[in-house]
């Protein structure tokens, strides 16, 4: 019978595209998946170290698991990968010895064979140097459905001071444009129309490997066929430049939606965050994409509580939150992490403080972000169809390229695109009648 395997996934976007690949190195050497963890005879937690919260989480599930031994008669193999395994798998094996497999940032394609070494062996096996990172070998197969995620820049360079994914991913490393074209293309062949290209700095693309850059890679992307959809995640201020926009916004594939981290509203805590950006730069950065994008959706990243933040500098964020009128926002308390610069800051953190202020801030984005969704009321977009809707099977979950949320009742299944009205909103969810299958 084959070894089976259950994938737990916590962390970003590219976390989750690991999964993808992790899942694949298992398929590929004969493991089998299973859908719940009480049936597997491995279970990968791939985690994320961001905040402490992602890492208390990590704790919990560890403990579940420990009990879970006691119910069941064989043992689970239980590998810890990802971020935290990068970061502290030391104390992590001691507080859990059950844990056999501890796979980093660089080794998520090296778990299975991992778990056959500690088969043979029975000697826990760590594998967390940094000496090589090898991309990806799975470009087709790595298609879920219609929509695929395409990682084209690993790592990050930036070392933004309360950050510690520098420290786990290591630097900026560029997937070589040759196969991220094969990869997209390969996807395509599959039937994915939808593809979202993956990089914690993806403005950075090419910069250091000299191959051709961003706007270059996007216009070669837009040009292959079967490819409806482009997005991108993540910008960073500095680098997305004006002419990038121009050019990508030229390509009638790139979806009107950029996810443009702002982070704080105050230039002086800006600079403490070595974001490397002014406020201003970032208002500019917004003119030229609200003048290049048709009616482009802006969604951003904001953290309050960073070490010396006073009431004015967060009055500034709240200030650039109603000026910037943002489609939505992923909002932080500020969370101390081991080897940032800000964690040696010396602060006037207050936890009191800072959790009333991300209160009022998520308040305040709530409404915006209503009013954004009910200014689509009554405007024509084309929607890509995601899956049928949970209340009613004659209702399709659908996104626009804007990437909202749409109920649109129709007959046709997920991955078409139709053209739609947007008529109502209920709660934050929008409504739509079709007008035309494309
Ligand atoms: N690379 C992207 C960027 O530069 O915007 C995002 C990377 S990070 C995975 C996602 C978000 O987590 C960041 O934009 C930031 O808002 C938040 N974040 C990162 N470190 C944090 C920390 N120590 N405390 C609170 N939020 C944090
Ligand atoms: Fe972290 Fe900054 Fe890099 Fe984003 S750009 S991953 S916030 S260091
Ligand atoms: Fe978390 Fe690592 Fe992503 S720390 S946010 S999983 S890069």
């Amino acid at each position: 019978m084959a070894t089976t395997y259950f994938i737990e996934t916590y962390g970003c976007e590219m976390n989750k595209s690991d999964s993808i690949d992790i899942a694949l190195s298992f398929q590929t050497r004969g493991f089998e998946e299973v859908s719940c963890e009480d049936d597997a005879d491995v279970i990968v937690l791939n985690t994320c170290s961001v905040r402490g919260h992602a890492v208390e989480r990590v704790f919990g599930r560890l403990g579940y698991y420990r009990s879970l031994r006691t119910r069941r008669r064989g043992e689970p193999l239980i590998v810890l990968a990802g971020c935290m395994a990068q970061e502290q798998s030391d104390r992590i094996m001691e507080l859990f010895p059950e844990i056999k497999v501890v796979a980093g940032t660089y080794h998520y394609m090296h778990i299975p064979d991992a778990v056959r070494e500690y088969g043979r062996t029975r000697n826990p096996v760590v594998l967390t140097d940094r000496e090589q990172y090898d991309f990806s070998p799975f470009k087709g197969s790595r298609a879920e459905g219609h929509s695929a995620w395409v990682n084209i820049i690993m790592g990050c360079s930036n070392y933004c001071s309360y950050c510690i994914v520098p420290h786990l991913r290591g630097p900026e490393k560029s997937k070589p444009a040759g196969a991220v074209i094969d990869e997209v293309r390969q996807l395509a062949a599959r039937g994915v129309v939808e593809i979202t290209l993956l990089g914690q700095n993806v403005n950075a693309y090419g910069r250091e490997s000299g191959d051709i850059g961003f706007a270059d890679l996007l216009e070669r992307i837009n040009d292959i066929e079967g490819i409806q959809w482009i997005r991108f995640l993540t910008s960073h201020p500095r680098d997305f430049d004006h002419d990038i926009v121009r050019r990508i916004a030229g390509l009638e594939k790139v979806c009107n939606h950029v996810h443009l981290p702002l982070q704080s509203g105050s230039d002086r805590i800006l600079s403490l965050m070595n974001r490397q950006y002014t406020l201003d730069h970032y208002r500019s950065v917004l003119d030229s994409i609200r003048t290049h994008f048709s009616d482009a959706a802006i969604t951003t990243d904001l953290i309050v509580g960073f070490p010396t933040e006073s009431d004015e500098d967060f009055a500034m964020t709240l200030d650039v939150v109603r000026e910037v009128r943002y489609d939505d926002a992923f909002t932080y308390r500020y969370s101390s992490r081991p080897f940032t610069g800000a964690s040696e800051l010396a602060t006037t953190y207050d936890t009191a403080a800072a959790g009333r202020r991300l209160e009022e801030l998520i308040e305040l984005q709530r409404s915006i972000s209503h009013q954004r969704n009910e200014d689509e009321i009554g405007k024509r977009a084309t929607v890509l169809i995601e899956r049928e809707s949970k209340k009613n099977a004659s209702e399709m979950l659908c996104k626009t390229g804007k990437n909202k949320m749409v109920i649109v009742p129709t007959d046709l299944g997920p991955g078409r695109f139709i053209d739609v009205e947007i008529e109502s909103i209920a709660g934050n969810t929008l409504r739509a009648r079709e007008v035309r299958a494309v």
